[in-house]
């Protein structure tokens, strides 16, 4: 196990003391990060003491300690999951050889940019998510917001490790930028569409934990089979943070299904609306939105740029290592419905230019049971209503699809059809407008937002009227 040295400015497990440039470069990042948290970050409750946990050691398990902390004093800091032992390069061209503890000269620039996207989302959610906690439904979901948003911000530090580490001056000049760029802004946005969206109600949150943070966990896999050995190490310990920032969107969204279900139940006329909840079918038209929105993520179907991530080894498969046998992927193809003359045919594409098709699939089949679960819980609540993701090729603006029309089950569409019926795959106005309303703040402990059912236990083994953000 190796121990995260606290005494330091900067937390860390990588022996920062022993490289004074590096730790004097950070140093020096370290106040503009936390002008950025103070003006961007979370704005409500900013110096109110919040159970927290910090991580104290890399150990897969137990590695976290939970206190009360206010989020301006986290301290955020350069975790690495410890090194493998005589680790070789999973996937593409060098297959089999030493992984590398240096950047290799050719590939820097692609390097850097695969870094920099990556680093680009953790902190545009957190500016997506700084007005939440003003309406949350409960303390303990405020509580969960707070620990999604310092998680994010420390993968940023994550990241930003890596450029000043390794990436010199022009490291240091992205990781600026990092601070510079805002979610949703006209002039200077942040990189991906997913990270401009608004945040500005809890079933868009939810959603957003759920599909969109659920995209970084299998980005940070493809990154964790890396042949540059400190991205692996530094995403391997992400994922383990990411995990509960999935369980936080997935439980969300089960709890507010659940308990639309129980007020459509209660209600004479079945409409959960009435009874001041959310209904199933808008439910699933934030889950259209959010999922299809994330599946953008992945880039184009078809890619020469995924192809060359691979083949130089700065991004493996989804689980390269452990589930694939041949790592080079030289032969075989992917079958991809593509549009022709209006009409879909299935393409062949040689299976390096659709890596980023393999990892969406990936996390198309983990959604997929994701949504198994919450029909489970209709199922046992003795509800008919089912929810189902939409096709891939609905809704998109990325890759192959964009451009066209689809409906939810994929098939091609006219526009004009699109136009009358968007509505009904879509979040309306009139949604958005019933689900922003139900936004009030129920800050008593262990008391709910009506719109949304208790979640079955604490965090921590603590009950669920513990008192998870301190309010005075
Ligand atoms: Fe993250
Ligand atoms: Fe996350």
């Amino acid at each position: 196990m190796t121990a995260i040295d606290y005494d330091s400015r900067i937390p860390n497990n990588v022996d920062l003391a022993s490289d004074r440039r590096l730790q004097r470069a950070l140093e020096k990042w370290q106040p503009a990060y936390l002008d950025w948290w103070r003006s961007v970050g979370p704005q409500v409750f900013a110096d109110k003491e919040v159970y927290l946990r910090t991580a104290i050691s890399t150990e897969p398990g137990g590695w976290a300690n939970f206190g009360y902390v206010r989020m301006p004093e986290y301290r955020w800091g350069i975790f690495l999951a410890d090194a493998e032992p005589d680790r070789r390069i999973p996937a593409g061209d060098h297959a089999g050889e030493p992984v590398w503890q240096q950047v290799p000269g050719e590939y820097r620039n692609a390097l850097k940019r695969i870094i920099v996207v990556q680093a680009d989302t953790e902190p545009a959610s957190v500016e997506q998510q700084r007005w939440l906690a003003e309406t949350g439904p409960s303390l303990y979901d405020v509580r969960n917001l707070f620990q999604v948003n310092v998680e994010e911000g420390r993968h940023l530090w994550a990241m930003v490790y890596l450029l000043h580490g390794w990436f010199g001056r022009d490291g240091r000049d992205e990781a600026d930028e990092l601070l510079a760029r805002r979610s949703g802004d006209a002039d200077k946005p942040r990189i991906l569409d997913a990270f401009n969206q608004p945040c500005s109600d809890w079933l868009t949150f939810h959603c957003f934990t759920c599909f969109t943070d659920r995209d970084g966990k299998f980005q940070l896999g493809a990154l964790a089979e890396s042949a540059f050995d400190p991205l692996s190490r530094t995403t391997r310990f992400m994922l383990t943070e990411e995990a509960h920032h999935l369980f936080v969107g997935e439980s969300g969204l089960e709890r507010i299904i659940r308990r639309g279900a129980q007020l459509a139940k209660a209600d004479p006329n079945g409409d959960a609306r009435d009874q001041g909840g959310i209904d199933l079918p808008t439910i699933q038209r934030y889950v259209n939105y959010w999922f299809c929105y994330s599946l953008d993520l992945f880039g184009a179907e078809i890619s020469t740029n995924a192809a060359d991530y691979f083949a130089t080894g700065l991004k493996g498969r989804w689980r390269e290592a452990r589930d694939y046998e041949d790592h080079r992927a030289l032969d075989g193809v992917a079958v991809l419905p593509t549009v022709e003359d209006g009409r879909l045919v299935d393409t062949e594409v040689p299976l390096r230019n659709a890596m980023n098709e393999l990892l969406r699939r990936d996390y198309v089949r983990d959604c997929e049971r994701v949504v198994r679960r919450w029909n489970q819980v209709l199922e046992d609540e003795g509800f008919s209503f089912r929810f189902k993701l939409p096709s891939t090729r609905f809704f998109r603006r990325q890759g192959i699809y964009a451009g066209h029309f689809f409906d939810p089950e994929g098939n091609l569409i006219d526009e004009a059809t699109w136009e009358a019926r968007k509505d009904e795959w879509l979040p309306s106005a009139s949604d958005r407008a019933w689900v922003a309303h139900l936004m009030q703040p129920v800050r008593e402990p262990g008391k709910m937002a009506n719109w949304i059912a208790a979640p079955r236990k604490g965090i921590h083994g603590k009950p669920l009227d513990f008192e998870y953000v301190r309010l005075d």
